[in-house]
């Protein structure tokens, strides 16, 4: 295999977290060969009298021929299958954990109480089954499922355990969207990953903790290089960002236009024609592209921007992972030209939630210790406290023995989020959310939509809504930078 030297000075801040001394980053060089786009098996709850198992388990994965590296991942090597549950149904999953260190499943997007929400207080010990009956009960969406244990959430997720949760509906399926799994309907989890010579390294040391775990490979459902075969018409793409903490700025490399057709929460109410699609960690989108017209297609992200002012300031890095426009998957459309499907003109309706009718309005602030310390908010505090505390929220480094805030069932209330330093993508546990506005100002065109997950760094307002009670185990919001959350970038919450 060919590999090209890379900037050692990224190489270094990524591996070693010193900035002068590091080894050096070795990549395949982009150029080298596509390997089919690997789907991830399909489980669907129905054939499976509504019970699912997952085992978090080791193995090995050779992400280069004749390399292999040890992963994390559930009923295999890396990753995990995905699974599909039906609204109206109850699916019991019964989770094995045969890791040698503790992990907790998280359900992320799925609208259930908070005892069965997976977070850090349902961790599974060693050798143990956790068997949460989970009430389906939302529209069709595109969700993922992850590990969410006290304080390794970053490692496990980067070692391989994530997966893909779909939610299915009788109004989706009226749609007639496609929706034959691995053929016109495809998963796409995007990670970056670091390798050195053909193995996967883990970056350790203060930037991999402060702007997150980046690599400077990308994958997608753990193949790099990817090509998918495509029929010649309409395919769904549910894109997820499963990557630590880096920002995709999605687009066709031929320019197509391609409908946004569902947020995190489901469909919108009509498509949205877009030629660009930002995403950043824990968020997803579902597009429609017209590959009727036979010709190959790549879709591409640009460099990962999202770099503090601190980063820049030491390093003069102004991007991380990736320079110039990248591949990120390749297609190629097959067989004979499909009698042209269209797209919906409208694709569901949403409930309104009346912002007027909100109770109350919190105020959460993302800190990054230096720019808390500038900004002179709560930032120095943190640090005081040692380590890696400078990451908190509201100043307050996450605490599994606090809860920090206390919600009505049933309430609609407006949070306020802003981020320092740098865009931070905000995660609920347990709600949707809608986006009012940004920075003072009418939300952006990607806003629309219910949502869990939403990157801000400006002031945002969100309209929340909580219909899931957590009383016995409480409801994390957080900073969806693996790292960050890890470190302190996370509260909890009830809802009674
Ligand atoms: Cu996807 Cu609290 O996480
Ligand atoms: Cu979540
Ligand atoms: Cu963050």
């Amino acid at each position: 295999m060919t590999l090209t030297r890379r900037s050692f000075l990224t190489g270094s801040i990524l591996a070693g977290g010193s900035l002068l001394a590091g080894a050096v980053i070795w990549r395949p060089t982009s150029t080298g060969q596509s390997t089919q786009l690997q789907i991830p098996e399909l489980i669907d709850a129905r054939n499976q009298g509504q019970s699912i198992a997952l085992t978090a388990q080791a193995g090995r994965t050779s992400f280069f021929p004749k390399r292999d590296s040890v992963t994390l991942g559930y009923n295999g090597n890396y990753l995990g299958p995905t699974l599909r549950v039906h609204r109206g149904d109850d699916v019991e999953m019964t989770v094995t954990n045969s890791l040698g260190e503790d992990t907790s499943v998280h359900w992320h997007g799925l609208l259930i109480p908070g005892e069965l929400d997976g977070g850090p207080h349902q961790t599974i010990r060693p050798g143990s089954t956790w068997r949460p009956v989970l009430p389906i009960r939302q529209p069709a969406a595109t969700l993922w499922y992850h590990s969410h244990v006290h304080g390794r959430t970053a490692e496990q997720v980067y070692a391989g355990l994530a997966g893909l949760l779909i939610v299915a509906d009788e109004d989706e399926k009226a749609l007639g969207l496609p929706s034959e799994y691995g053929v016109d309907d495809l998963p796409l989890i995007l990670q970056d990953r670091q390798f050195e010579g053909g193995a996967l390294v883990v970056p350790q040391g203060m930037m991999a903790t402060m702007h997150g775990r980046r690599g400077d490979t990308l994958m997608v459902n753990g193949t790099i290089n990817p090509v998918a075969r495509v029929p010649r018409r309409l395919v769904r793409l549910r894109l997820v960002n499963g990557s630590n903490a880096r920002d995709y700025d999605l687009a066709f490399a031929d320019d197509r236009s391609f409908h946004w057709i569902a947020s995190e929460g489901g469909l919108l109410e009509k498509p949205v024609e877009l030629q660009s699609l930002r995403l950043s960690p824990g968020e997803r989108a579902e597009i429609l592209v017209d590959f009727s017209d036979g010709r190959p297609a790549t879709l591409e992200t640009g460099p990962d921007n999202n770099v503090s002012m601190m980063m820049r300031m030491m390093t003069g890095v102004a991007s991380l992972g990736g320079v110039g426009r990248e591949a990120v998957v390749k297609f190629e459309a097959q067989g004979r030209e499909a009698l042209a499907v269209k797209v919906p003109e409208k694709l569901s309706t949403h409930e309104q939630v009346d912002a007027s009718k909100a109770v109350r309005r919190r105020r959460f602030t993302m800190n990054m210790g230096m720019g808390g310390m500038m900004g002179g908010g709560a930032g120095m505090g943190g640090m005081m406290r040692g380590g890696m505390g400078m990451l908190a929220i509201n100043g307050r480094a996450f605490d599994m023995q606090r809860v920090d805030e206390e919600a009505r069932l049933g309430d609609i209330e407006i949070w306020e989020v802003s981020g320092e330093m740098m865009a931070h993508p905000f995660h609920i546990h347990g709600v949707h959310f809608e986006v009012l506005s940004r920075n003072g100002s009418a939300p952006g065109i990607r806003d629309q939509g219910l949502r869990d997950t939403v990157v801000v760094q400006e002031p945002a307002e969100l309209l929340v809504k909580f219909s899931q009670p957590a009383v016995t185990a409480p409801f994390m919001y957080h900073c969806h930078i693996l790292e960050h959350e890890d470190n302190g970038m996370m509260g909890q919450f009830v809802v009674s």
